[in-house]
């Protein structure tokens, strides 16, 4: 597909709730074998709101020249006002491709139904394109177990949230509908029955 994706051969990628940035890592390789023929400058920035990951994510990073590390909630207008800085300095208003793999569960059950669609507008918001990996309604009812087996109560907006039982029907439906992004693919399960959702901003025409 043909898009306006890197002028000035920038190509810029956030990956949202990186942990220690192992994943963040081979998405800088996958991104820089796809697109070796154009070979643009590729700059990734991993954030997420744990400090201890962060410093491991820092410590051990291969491409500190082009991956960066960022402890942020996503939520915050901090995080807001950093990735809008960062963007300003590689002359970009939004980045070619956001990543959001295995948080939507943990915005969900601790924001609830609004703070996910708040999240995905967010995300929306900063990108051209989103790459996220839901996951499905099975975890959330793991997640809740360990929670009430470690007898530390339960999460207290799960009762509360009306997106259940498909998470993934549900955040396509807030991508199409609150958010006016259109699929491109939606990859087939893998080993654990995951899938990804490939969406992207509309071209204005
Ligand atoms: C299950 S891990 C996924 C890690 C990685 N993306 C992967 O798929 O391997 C979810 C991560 O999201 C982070 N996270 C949760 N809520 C967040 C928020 N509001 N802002 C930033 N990071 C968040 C957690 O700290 C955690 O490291």
């Amino acid at each position: 597909r043909q898009r306006v994706a890197h002028p000035a051969r920038k190509y810029a990628g956030l990956d949202v709730g990186c942990n220690a940035g192992d994943l963040t890592y081979i998405l800088r390789d996958f991104l820089k074998e796809a697109m070796s023929q154009d070979q643009p400058e590729i700059s990734l920035i991993g954030v997420d709101l744990d400090p201890i990951l962060i410093e491991k994510a820092r410590e051990r990073n291969p491409s500190p020249d082009c991956v960066t590390f960022e402890c942020l909630d996503f939520l915050s207008e901090d995080c807001s006002e950093v990735l809008r800085r960062y963007l300003t300095q590689l002359n970009k208003t939004r980045f070619d491709v956001v990543f959001c793999f295995s948080i939507t569960m943990w915005i969900h059950l601790n924001h609830g139904d609004d703070g996910l669609e708040e999240f995905l507008r967010k995300v929306c918001e900063l990108a051209e394109m989103i790459v996220v990996e839901p996951q499905p309604w099975r975890c959330y009812k793991n997640a809740s177990r360990r929670l009430r087996r470690a007898k530390l109560g339960d999460f207290p907006l799960l009762k509360e949230l009306k997106y259940t039982r498909n998470p993934m029907k549900h955040i396509e439906d807030i991508l199409r509908r609150l958010c006016d992004f259109q699929r491109v693919t939606v990859t087939a399960g893998n080993e654990w029955g995951r899938m990804l959702l490939i969406y992207e901003r509309k071209q204005e025409s």
